[in-house]
């Protein structure tokens, strides 16, 4: 029953993609948003979280992790390209809330010892099953290193700390060393070699209700040279009459990647595991399937990520925006796109870079960060006419219904919503 059978999101579905559907759009944001606090800049957020999937508070306090710049680490005062080249200088903060609205930037979690190499990109902060206060922070461990540190590198990696609070606030010990979990073999996903703009990264753990084993999912390319995909039947999938493929589909090679951890979760060894084939591709469609995250829910198992229309290829179009996969035989599918096309929630073209990053917990509340809010009428790649977000947008959520979803609740900006009090109820560890 562990057999993973790749499905695909094919050419034919995302023809189906439609920006501005009442159900599938984001808000539009208001340029005059609020901002969580002025000296930071953040965008991907994730809130601590049980490793079933659980968004978790402690000693009642409401917790997130944000990747972050500190503005007064910038080093020219140009917010615009300073905003543009964060990825650059990202590490990963967190920040405390009472109640899951006014929230209180903590600072940095790994030690700046621990890093081992310069960026830290999205992961998660998951509290480990059964412990009091143990905290394993997944995370990108990226940049460039090496002898002449011209060579990209992109590590899944985890840190492992502890997490205490007072009524005063929160505040973490530990995050002093960092373990490589995995990296991209050339066989099931695409590595350096294969792909000079190969993407590997944003782990995302969880426990498998169906067999008790931890995975991991993350974002990868579909092993195999850059370029050289022949895009046929299978990718095309159901197509008009005459439909041909476009130019530089070929260059479309996404995958929603997934690895089992052998060594014990339960002692906190995350050295051991297996690549597993992946659970999606978009070979064809898109190139780029980011921080995936999966939500057990009805009886059904939804695969959620996010992509960009700068990543679409053979000239499909879709919005920056989360999108989505639903299997009824569980985690390694067969899965379908949700609401035929795969769009979930995307950004409306009136504002079609003001928020990214989306992450559905198992409630289907939705946080993203902004990005950019253009003024009105305005084009927002000038930037004289657009104001940077680099804090949380308004929390949506949608309803499932089966293979549909549909946007039906809007709440504040940065509001997140928690399932359970830490410590959660053991689940039953099927081994024993
Ligand atoms: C998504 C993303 C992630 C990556 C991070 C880097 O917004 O591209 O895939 O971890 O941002 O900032």
């Amino acid at each position: 029953m562990n057999a993973i059978s790749t499905s695909r999101w094919r050419i034919a579905d995302a023809l189906k993609v439609h920006a501005d559907d009442a159900t599938t759009t984001m808000p539009v944001i208001a340029y005059d948003f609020p901002t969580m606090d002025e000296s930071v800049l953040i965008w991907d957020t994730g809130a601590l979280r049980s490793i079933h999937g659980q968004t978790v508070t402690f000693k009642g306090w409401h917790v997130i992790w944000s990747l972050a710049v500190e503005k007064q680490d910038l080093t020219n005062q140009n917010i615009v390209s300073e905003w543009r080249n964060r990825n650059n200088s990202a590490f990963i903060g967190y920040w405390y809330s009472r109640d899951g609205v006014e929230w209180t930037w903590g600072g940095r979690l790994l030690q700046k010892t621990a890093d081992l190499r310069p960026w830290e990109w999205s992961g998660g902060l998951v509290m480990r099953d059964e412990s009091a206060n143990t905290v394993d922070m997944f995370y990108t461990s990226c940049g460039y290193a090496g002898a002449n540190e011209t060579d990209f590198q992109s590590v899944i990696s985890v840190s492992t700390g502890t997490i205490h609070a007072d009524d005063k606030g929160v505040w973490f010990e530990g995050f002093d060393a960092t373990t490589e979990m995995f990296q991209a073999d050339g066989v099931n996903y695409a590595n350096a070699e294969e792909d000079p703009y190969w993407d590997f990264r944003d782990p995302h753990p969880f426990i498998n209700p169906a067999d008790g084993k931890l995975y991991c999912l993350f974002e990868g390319n579909v092993a195999g040279m850059r370029g050289a995909f022949s895009i046929s039947g299978p990718e095309m999938g159901p197509v008009p009459p005459g439909f041909e493929v476009g130019t530089g589909a070929q260059y479309g090679a996404a995958a929603i990647g997934i690895a089992r951890l052998d060594s014990d979760y339960h002692a906190g060894d995350f050295t051991k595991w297996t690549m597993l084939p992946p659970l999606v591709t978009a070979l064809g469609v898109n190139d780029q399937t980011e921080r995936p995250h999966v939500v057990f829910k009805n009886g059904l198992t939804y695969l959620f990520t996010i992509s960009h229309h700068s990543t679409y290829t053979g000239g499909l179009e879709g919005p920056d925006g989360v999108y989505g996969f639903v299997s009824d035989k569980g985690v390694f599918g067969p899965y379908r796109p949700l609401n035929a096309s795969g769009l979930v929630l995307g950004n409306p073209s009136s504002a079609p870079y003001q928020t990214y990053s989306h992450f559905v917990d198992p409630d289907g509340y939705v946080q993203s960060f902004i990005d950019t809010v253009p003024a009105a009428n305005n084009d927002p790649d000038n930037p004289a006419v657009y104001r940077i977000g680099g804090t949380l947008a308004p929390t949506v959520r949608i309803a499932f219904e089966g293979d549909r979803t549909f946007v039906t609740e809007v709440h504040g900006y940065g509001q997140i919503f928690a399932q359970a009090a830490w410590p959660v109820a053991a689940t039953p560890d099927p081994r024993s």
